[in-house]
């Protein structure tokens, strides 16, 4: 068979996005309800072998060439360095990055850095500590910024940040959020907010969109579109920000992620795989294959791979958030299993 995931549309799945645990120590209110979630059981999430068996399968047999570790919380995964470490070591060698809260990076950097992690995403969406407590539940404010500083010592580069902005909450952030990520080197990036949170409280009204983002940022910065040839497959649209460079000295950058006004999906490159062990073809799919239950049934590793074609050739034209019969998946606990 062909090492690769296609589908139907011609669309190739090289970049892959592992989720390692359902657990998160904060409660982002676009995100989780404050109580009430049940977690995986542990026998349903896949080990640390079982994982890294997957992501082999996925770089040597069907052509994935980054992978992603998320959550819920990536960092509360004990085995964390050792899965790093294994994927780095594949042949050929993936891509390998984490999104987080950043909470812990501050003591895992280095490690992570060691063991063959190229860099970081890391959310903060304020830097107000009420704020933050507002946003997230939790007064960790603190944690999140050493964290960043840890990653960007340790090298994690570029450091990118995702900032999701909530009308009445953090919008009039938005200008200070870029001053100083721009202060620290850090590629910051506004996330349009997703039909995404557990307790579907998500309102299209409510959002703020794109267009408003690149306003709020307007008032304070002159943002010129990044002049290059498409978007390709990466979710972020860019805009150069006049008299300011970043950490190499080349034009600083700040990135919109329009997933509900601009959607991304023609050109989508992803595959998920959730901790419990089942292919997602997109962040929005309401079906999924499981690929635990062939693997733990003694399945090899290329009736493996042919699941995973399989997952991946019925993947839909797009997610069709914007559209007005859209069904939000229906795990309950959505981005937290899914990784975002
Ligand atoms: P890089 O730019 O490669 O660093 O990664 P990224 O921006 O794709 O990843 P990150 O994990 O930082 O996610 C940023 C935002 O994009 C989050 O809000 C994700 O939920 C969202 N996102 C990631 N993948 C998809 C996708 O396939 N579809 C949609 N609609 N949104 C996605
Ligand atoms: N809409 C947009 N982004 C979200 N994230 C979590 N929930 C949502 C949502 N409903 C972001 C987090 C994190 C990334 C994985 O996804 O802020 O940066
Ligand atoms: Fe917040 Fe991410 Fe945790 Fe959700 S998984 S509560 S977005 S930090």
């Amino acid at each position: 068979m062909e090492p690769v995931l296609i589908d139907t549309f011609g669309r190739r799945a090289v970049d892959l996005r592992v989720s390692l645990t359902d657990r998160c120590n904060l409660r982002c209110s676009y995100c989780m309800p404050e109580e009430g979630l049940s977690w995986l059981a542990k026998q349903d999430l896949l080990d640390d072998q079982e994982v890294i068996r997957l992501v082999r399968i996925a770089v040597t047999r069907l052509g994935v060439t980054e992978v992603r570790f998320t959550g819920g919380e990536p960092l509360l995964r004990p085995g964390l360095v050792g899965i790093v470490a294994a994927c780095a070591e594949l042949d050929p060698r993936p891509e390998l990055s984490l999104t987080t809260n950043g909470i812990g990076l501050a003591r895992t950097a280095g490690a992570l850095r060691a063991a063959g992690l190229d860099r970081v995403n890391v959310s903060l969406d304020t830097l107000d500590r009420e704020t933050f407590r507002t946003l997230t539940r939790r007064d960790r404010l603190h944690d999140v910024l050493e964290g960043l500083a840890a990653a960007e010592a340790a090298g994690l580069r570029p450091v990118k940040v995702n900032a999701v902005l909530i009308r009445g909450v953090n919008q009039h952030e938005a200008a200070d959020l870029l001053e100083w990520s721009l202060d620290h080197g850090y590629e910051l990036r506004f996330i349009e907010q997703m039909p995404l949170d557990a307790q579907h409280g998500w309102d299209r009204g409510q959002m703020i969109t794109a267009e408003e983002i690149l306003h709020l940022l307007g008032e304070r910065f002159e943002l010129h579109p990044e002049p290059v040839a498409g978007r390709g497959a990466a979710p972020a649209e860019h805009w150069l920000v006049a008299g300011r460079t970043g950490p190499d000295g080349s034009p600083a950058r700040v990135g919109v992620i329009a997933s509900v006004t601009r959607p991304f999906c023609r050109a989508c490159d992803r595959t998920r795989l959730t901790a419990d062990g089942q292919i997602r073809d997109c962040l929005f799919a309401v079906t999924e294959t499981d690929l635990r239950t062939a693997l733990r049934s003694g399945a090899d590793d290329e009736a493996l791979a042919d699941l995973w074609r399989t997952a991946m050739w019925g993947k839909r034209a797009g997610g069709g958030i914007d559209a007005p019969d859209f069904t939000q998946p229906e795990r309950l606990d959505i981005t937290v299993a899914i990784g975002g």
